[in-house]
């Protein structure tokens, strides 16, 4: 086999094997929900974690709520039945829109990586995101927006 051929060969079946797994994981992970807006915060069901794995009742490790009325989503991160963080997704560096990636948010523009409590991990940003106080209530999760 040639070098070009085997070039082509061996990329084309990594990409397919990586590739389907990433979309796969990241299409199960990631939840985008817009939330109840009120005078104070963000409401939004505690089940919106849930989720089913092999018949089997299990929790997003994350959800994405993005609001209309919301210059910049907030990633709200479980950790335990009672135990949240609800990020602004605005770096903090110069603003821009943050990815989520597992356990970190990611700034495609300078780099920049924070982790899910909201730390900065990489700069150049070298101040922590947003953090919102969260508070449960029954089924509910009340996420106070009052300090944006
Ligand atoms: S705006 Fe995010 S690292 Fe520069």
């Amino acid at each position: 086999m040639d070098r070009r051929k085997f070039i082509r060969n061996s990329c084309t079946a990594c990409l397919s094997a990586t590739g389907v797994t990433a979309v796969l994981s990241s299409c199960t992970a990631t939840r985008y929900i817009s939330g109840t807006l009120g005078k104070d915060g963000l409401t939004i069901d505690i089940n919106e974690f849930v989720t089913r794995q092999q018949g089997k009742t299990a929790y997003r490790p994350f959800i994405i709520i993005r609001n209309e009325a919301l210059q910049y989503p907030v990633c709200v991160y479980r950790f335990s039945e009672n135990e949240y963080s609800a990020l602004w997704m605005k770096c903090t560096h110069q603003g821009a829109e943050l990815q989520v990636s597992g356990d970190y948010l990611q700034c495609t523009a300078h780099g920049s990586e924070f982790n899910s409590k909201g730390t900065v991990k990489t700069g150049p940003a070298d101040r922590n995101l947003r953090n919102f106080p969260v508070s449960v209530a029954g089924n509910q999760l009340f996420i106070d927006l009052r300090a944006i």
